[in-house]
């Protein structure tokens, strides 16, 4: 059995410029979904993996973050005062305990590889989980908890796939599949963006990783990789023939939160999950279509 997932890291320094001009002062992970931001879904969802410790890579504008995480000891002292204790209890519930959120700063846009590597003290030798908040998922026990599960059974490295239309891999990591058993694929090759035509399948990785320690020296190479960015594909696939590596089709949905329609459909699907506001969000829904 290999070690428990300890660790997420949160890359969240990207600047959010399909998001303009809603980014332009808020950073892209603060945009609510519902009443919570984008980032509390990923914690939440970390969380429910049995993560302890949650590393922020951030970059400069993005200090509503560490508030957002943070003791807000006027707003808790007025909400007592007010007797407001539901509201307070509410937020007291999720708050991550002292000292186990951390943040560390990627200087500059240098890619995904980069980001995650500016974390490599952070991490140390572990196996831990990487979080894209862009992508919200939904479905318990959570596809975080999902990969932990599974590599419990498999050790070793596991991204989070899906199937997207041929049209679309050249906008992905995509996995060049060994044996499936419909849930786990083994991993024989992964591509950062290819071009449609000579993508190795339609299957792409999400914005989920388990990754061993093994990913800190590979990325500390910084080969520039797609778009001339260091990319964290390119790392990962050179773990490949080293240690086990799979593919996990979870069951709960994925949306990009990065892009206006996917933030939308989040909003819709998340609403539609909420017994505070799931029948009046029909009504209004029901109006417009
Ligand atoms: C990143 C990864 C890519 C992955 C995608 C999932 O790309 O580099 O491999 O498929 O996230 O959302 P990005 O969306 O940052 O361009």
């Amino acid at each position: 059995m290999s070690n428990p997932i300890r660790k997420a890291v949160f890359p969240v320094a990207g600047l959010g410029t399909r998001m303009l001009p809603a980014t332009k002062a808020l950073p892209k992970e603060m945009l609510p979904v519902v009443d919570k931001p984008v980032i509390q879904y990923a914690l939440e969802e970390a969380r429910a993996a049995g993560i302890e410790e949650f590393i922020f890579v951030t970059s400069r504008g993005k200090s509503l973050i560490e508030d957002h995480f943070d003791y807000g000891f006027e707003l808790f002292e007025t909400l007592k005062a007010k007797g407001k204790t539901k509201e307070l209890d509410e937020l007291l519930s999720w708050l991550p305990k002292a000292g186990t959120v951390n943040f560390t700063r990627q200087q500059q846009p240098l890619g995904l590889g980069h980001a995650v590597w500016c974390a490599r003290h952070m991490v140390g030798d572990e196996p831990f989980a990487v979080v894209l908040v862009d992508d919200l998922m939904t479905g318990t026990p959570g596809c975080l908890a999902e990969m932990v599960e599974a590599h419990a059974r498999t050790g070793g490295n596991i991204v989070a796939i899906e199937e997207v239309p041929q049209d679309q891999v050249n906008k992905y990591g995509v996995l060049d599949p060994g044996a499936d058993d419909g849930t786990l694929v083994e991993v024989k090759g992964l591509v950062e963006k290819p071009d449609i035509d000579v993508a190795p399948s339609n299957l792409t990785v999400v914005g989920r990783y388990i990754l061993s320690g093994a990913i800190f020296p590979l990325l500390e190479t910084q080969e520039r990789g797609a778009g001339g960015e260091i990319q964290l594909t390119d790392s990962m696939a050179k773990l490949i023939d080293r240690e086990p590596f799979h593919g996990l089709r979870f069951t709960g949905r994925r949306f990009d939160c990065g892009k206006k329609l996917g933030y939308l459909e989040a909003i819709v699907a998340c609403g539609m999950d909420r017994p505070d506001v799931a029948a009046g969000l029909q009504d209004i829904v029901r109006q417009y279509v």
